[in-house]
């Protein structure tokens, strides 16, 4: 149960102080009835609130997976670029979403939205160990001790230590690298640093989670048993008991 004004807030609707307006000039109704008290008691879980006749959805917990295209700018809001939040249904942004670490402009692939903060922070903590694979390419060609450097954890060029990573070479020119951790243009810098500039940067999967069925530019919600998936990785669950 919540109280209605909440609620309405939480959801976008309008601000507190338009709320009280809108309540007694008896825009608001709940379940078909109007309602001019804000502090009535709904449950947000089966009562219908409708603003001017439009049903209004509340804050629920949402992860979204996206496949990020090159050329957008992983930010809720920027002065010059596209953002990730471009891409999204007006609906989702409503949902107060954001983006889950961070994907280079120029790099694309999986990317996590959620409004869930703590999920958010879980996800990108080494400390929860969840993966993040990469494919690369980029010059010159990965071998053995470029394999056995990323495995012991790189020191990068100002001193940044890196956890120790997985580096496959696939060939001439294409890698795939496994990350626990999201350093600022780590993957880049760690190719960089065995003397590989990075020429293209995808992210397949995070967790359990890979882009499957999406195309560029492409956005869905997880399932249920999805975000539950999640949530075990994270350790949500046991957090929440
Ligand atoms: N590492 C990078 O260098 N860039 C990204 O966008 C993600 C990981």
């Amino acid at each position: 149960m919540q109280r209605l004004d909440k609620y309405l807030s939480e959801a976008g609707a309008a601000s507190r102080r338009e709320l009280k307006d809108l309540l007694r000039a008896g825009a608001v109704t709940v379940n078909g009835a109007v309602v001019r008290d804000g502090a009535v008691k709904i449950d947000e879980t089966a009562d219908r609130v409708c603003l001017h006749g439009q049903t209004v959805e509340g804050l629920r917990r949402v992860v979204l997976l996206l496949y990020k295209p090159a050329g957008f700018v992983t930010s809720t809001d920027d002065p010059r670029d596209r953002t990730v939040m471009d891409l999204l249904p007006e609906r989702w942004r409503k949902q107060r979403v954001a983006p889950v670490g961070r994907l280079d402009k120029a790099t694309e692939g999986l990317l996590l939205l959620t409004n869930d903060g703590v999920l958010a922070h879980r996800l990108i903590s080494p400390k929860y160990r969840i993966e993040k694979d990469y494919y690369a390419e980029h010059e010159g060609e990965a071998g053995q001790e470029d394999t056995e450097a990323f495995r012991a954890g790189l020191t990068l060029g100002d001193g940044t230590v890196c956890l120790p990573a997985e580096l496959e070479p696939l060939g001439p020119g294409k890698s795939r690298v496994r990350v626990v951790e999201g350093k600022y243009h780590q993957v880049r810098r760690m190719l960089a640093s065995r003397g590989m500039a990075v020429t293209y940067l995808r992210r397949d999967r995070e967790g359990g989670l890979t882009l499957d069925g999406l195309a560029s530019g492409e956005v869905r919600e997880l399932t249920a048993a999805e975000v539950a998936a999640l949530d075990r990785e994270t350790g949500m669950q046991t957090a929440g008991e």
